[in-house]
């Protein structure tokens, strides 16, 4: 019914509405070791034609935010919690997040990244199994067993809520900073 290769979905028919809306799997994308893993929620219209996650506006915004920073896409892994494009860019249902659940955690255990970065409500929910606002909890950061091993998720905004909304911006750039702050007191630490 599917079929892997590392962290990669070569091909997967758990979901019919996905498959009779996606052009193609988007699979995650970046340094394979990367110390940082952004899950989103599934990919958009762009994704799904280029076949890489957040290539559209959502992926801009994380990318000047990751820049200012000092971070570039080729320093962090990037994936979703479903790799099919819901029809109409609707939520992914319970049901296809739980279809695709082992790709992620497949992806998550191969990359073993020292913080993961929850973008919006949908992964954060997804991640840490329990209601969350985004906007008040955004920058926390949770220690979550996935599975079997504890994690350090990172709660953030998703970047296309920050496109209308400059308070938005503002949370999403200062969870940013703290996810690389954390990352950078952590490589210190280990020295
Ligand atoms: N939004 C997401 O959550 N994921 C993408 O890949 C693109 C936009």
């Amino acid at each position: 019914m599917e079929n892997m290769r590392g962290s990669e979905v070569i091909s997967c028919e758990r979901c019919p509405a996905l498959v009779a809306s996606r052009s193609m799997i988007v699979n995650g994308d970046g340094k394979l070791n990367a110390e940082m893993l952004f899950v989103g929620e599934g990919p958009g219209r762009e994704e799904d034609i280029n076949g890489k996650p957040f290539v559209g506006r959502s992926g801009s915004v994380l990318d000047k935010s990751l820049q200012k920073n000092g971070i570039e896409r080729k320093d962090i892994r990037i994936t979703n919690c479903v790799r099919c494009r819901p029809p109409e860019n609707r939520n992914p249902s319970k049901e296809e997040l739980y279809n695709c659940k082992n790709h992620l955690h497949t992806e998550i255990q191969l990359v073993n990244p020292s913080l993961v970065i929850a973008l919006g409500r949908v992964p954060s929910e997804h991640l840490l199994q329990r209601k969350v606002k985004v906007t008040e909890e955004a920058g926390k950061i949770e220690l979550v067993n996935i599975a079997g091993v504890d994690r350090f998720v990172l709660i953030c905004i998703h970047p296309a809520a920050t496109l209308y909304n400059p308070n938005q911006k503002m949370i999403f750039e200062s969870a940013i900073s703290k996810a690389v702050e954390w990352i950078e007191s952590k490589r210190t630490e280990e020295k």
